[in-house]
């Protein structure tokens, strides 16, 4: 097996200084680099495709900048699995160099648009958020909100702790008196604790990053403007909380608990649903800034959490770059599946071959901070069914 260093971040100047102050990892001996450093000469001014604004946003803040574009990453790998047996399998955005807005998919209306825009959108939430959490840059750290008071907490535990030993005196040969009730803290309170990720900043950074693009308000950056709020929104209502019990021999009379973020599958998935329940919106309506519903019965300003989307899709079988479809032929299918990877629909008609195939795909990708995936190559060979 063979590790793939897919660089993402890719600008050459930070390349160099990646490989100079790369590190080993002793016990796995690979080569994990170091951190990198962050600054606007490093990131900004060597990644194409940002916007004048987004210049502006990426030279205020570097480092939340570098961190939002791996956000955007890890949204186009779970993109790519979410849509692993679509015609459309969300490939094209995979771009190594640059930012991948200049996909045609984002700039067509498509449903296909939609789910992206919202999934990088909640991409940046997730990973800038998570960043501030593990101190990683400087704009941020833990959620304020969300944070104990460390002082308080401790002196608590110790007087807990001292109770408890004073207790001990009060066993009669070696069996603990009966406590009184209300010793007991009641089971389900608790306090906020350790750090918490800074989902509110993260949201807002999103927003600075990806709604600035442009400020035209014609249906095109309405849809986005919307989905990008949809795909915010899903991370930050899907905020978990985790807890953990203190006192004496797991009595769990403190609890301190700190907010994660969703697992980014969750996040990919729910989208996908909301892909699925997508709303079409007319695109000659009034210039308000609205987003309305195209079916008269319907018309009303579209639900915050729909993702909305103004262009039929094509059906994707057949190359036609204007679109942003690749075409089917050569893509496996599976002959007995329920879903979209049937090989009848997912070769449209053409019919398809078995063929043996050798083939590596990249597997168990993990992201490391910051702005490297790096993954492994699985290769297997296998008897497939390829579209003709
Ligand atoms: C996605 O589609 C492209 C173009 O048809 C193809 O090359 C690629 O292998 C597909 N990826 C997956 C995971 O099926
Ligand atoms: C094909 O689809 C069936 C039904 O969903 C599933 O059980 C099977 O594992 C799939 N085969 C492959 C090769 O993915």
């Amino acid at each position: 097996m063979e590790l793939l260093y897919l660089r993402l971040l890719c600008s050459a100047m930070l390349a160099s200084q990646l490989l100079q102050r790369a590190g080993s990892n002793e016990i796995l001996r690979l080569k994990i680099p170091l951190d990198p450093i962050l600054n606007a000469n490093t990131v900004c001014l060597t990644l194409p495709g940002l916007s004048r604004k987004q210049l502006d946003v990426c030279m205020k803040n570097p480092d939340v900048t570098a961190s939002a574009i791996q956000g955007i990453q890890i949204a186009i790998h779970e993109c790519q699995y979410q849509f692993r047996g679509h015609r459309w399998n969300c490939s094209s955005l995979e771009t190594r160099n640059k930012i991948p807005y200049e996909s045609v998919v984002f700039s067509r209306g498509f449903r296909e648009s939609a789910f992206a825009y919202a999934i990088a959108a909640a991409g940046v939430v997730h990973a800038v958020s998570n960043a501030c959490a593990m101190g990683k840059l400087k704009a941020c750290g833990c959620d304020e909100k969300r944070r104990g008071d460390e002082e308080a907490f401790r002196l608590k535990l110790n007087r807990l702790q001292l109770e408890a030993i004073g207790r001990g005196k009060g066993m009669v040969h070696g069996v603990m008196e009966q406590l009184p009730a209300d010793t007991l803290g009641p089971r389900d309170s608790w306090e906020w604790g350790g750090c918490s990720p800074n989902v509110e900043f993260g949201e807002r950074f999103s927003r600075d990053f990806l709604d600035s693009r442009d400020i035209h308000r014609d249906i095109h950056a309405r849809m986005r403007l919307h989905n990008n709020r949809v795909g915010r929104q899903i991370v930050v209502d899907h905020m978990k909380r985790k807890c953990k019990c203190h006192g004496t021999s797991g009595s769990c009379q403190l609890k301190t608990c700190w907010q994660v973020t969703p697992d980014f599958r969750l996040v990919g998935s729910l989208l996908k649903e909301r892909f699925n329940l997508a709303t079409f919106i007319k695109s000659h309506n009034r210039n308000t800034g609205q987003v309305e519903h195209a079916h008269p019965m319907h018309r009303r300003r579209a639900s915050l959490g729909e993702l909305v989307y103004f262009e039929k899709s094509p059906d994707f079988c057949e190359r036609d770059p204007s679109s942003d479809s690749a075409g089917t032929q050569g893509r496996i299918c599976n002959k007995t599946s329920p879903g979209m990877d049937n090989c009848e629909s997912l070769c449209c008609g053409r019919g398809h071959n078995i063929l043996q195939q050798t083939r590596s795909e990249r597997c168990n990708c993990k992201f490391h901070w910051c702005c490297y995936v790096v993954c492994e190559e699985c290769r297997i060979t296998e008897w497939v069914n390829v579209c003709k």
